[in-house]
């Protein structure tokens, strides 16, 4: 890793952390990591070969070799999973699931961690995910953890998914969210919890706009942007 500033937002399922760290990375003109758009695409990747979730060897290699290329055009991030367009198909709710099922596995994260951390560089980094504060950049100079109530993210997801013309039931995504909380904070290998020296940040009242500004301000009084 070399000394390019970074800022970690890590946090759960809808918490609002995709659209804040895109905000910030846009604000302060720097890098932008989705890690889970890699689990994500690890998932969709392994589901299109025919490979089980089961297949731990067989998802970490896949994983090494991921054929994946992250490009903007006309200032729109476009995500392509060996030469085909997949920005919109990694968002379905069933890849999360996949998604949340190969994050499980040791050998996977193993072999996306040095992809994560490649991301890194001037003028900076702004990383999303689970375990970007904790296993993958734990010296970043400032951590946030962007939570909000399983009720409230459900909401936000609904009308994402309804902006998106996806299908959708409220109820239905409160029983996903919890059990998708409960499988990423209780497994065994990097699970989702506050860094150590985080700031947590609770936006269940908060517009985008006011954590985007809390975590600027938080940037610029640690002297880091
Ligand atoms: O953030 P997103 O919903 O796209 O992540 C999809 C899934 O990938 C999460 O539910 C989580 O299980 C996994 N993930 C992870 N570590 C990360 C990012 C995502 O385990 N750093």
């Amino acid at each position: 890793m070399n000394g390019a500033p970074i800022i970690t937002v890590d946090g759960p399922v809808s918490s609002g952390k995709g659209t804040v760290a895109r905000e910030v990375a846009a604000r302060l003109g720097w890098r932008l990591l989705d890690s889970g758009a890699l689990y994500r695409l690890l998932g969709l990747y392994a589901q299109r070969r025919g490979l089980s979730t089961d297949d731990e060897a067989g998802l970490a290699e896949l994983a090494r070799d991921l054929p994946v290329v992250f490009e903007q055009t006309d200032g729109e991030p476009r995500i392509l999973l060996d030469g085909e367009d997949v920005t919109r198909a990694i968002r379905r709710e069933e890849v999360g699931e996949l998604a949340s099922r190969v994050a499980v596995i040791e050998p996977v994260r193993r072999a996306l961690l040095a992809r994560q951390q490649a991301f890194a560089g001037p003028p900076g980094l702004v990383a999303d995910g689970r375990d970007m504060g904790t296993v993958v950049f734990p010296d970043a100079p400032l951590k946030i953890f962007l939570t909000a109530s399983a009720e409230e993210r459900a909401r936000r997801r609904y009308k994402q998914l309804k902006e998106k013309g996806f299908g959708a039931n409220l109820a239905a995504l409160v029983e996903d969210i919890r059990a998708r909380d409960d499988r990423d904070m209780n497994r065994d290998i990097a699970p989702l919890e506050a860094a150590d020296g985080a700031l947590v940040v609770d936006s269940t009242s908060m517009t985008v706009d006011e954590v985007v500004n809390r975590i600027l301000d938080e940037a610029a009084r640690r002297d880091i942007a």
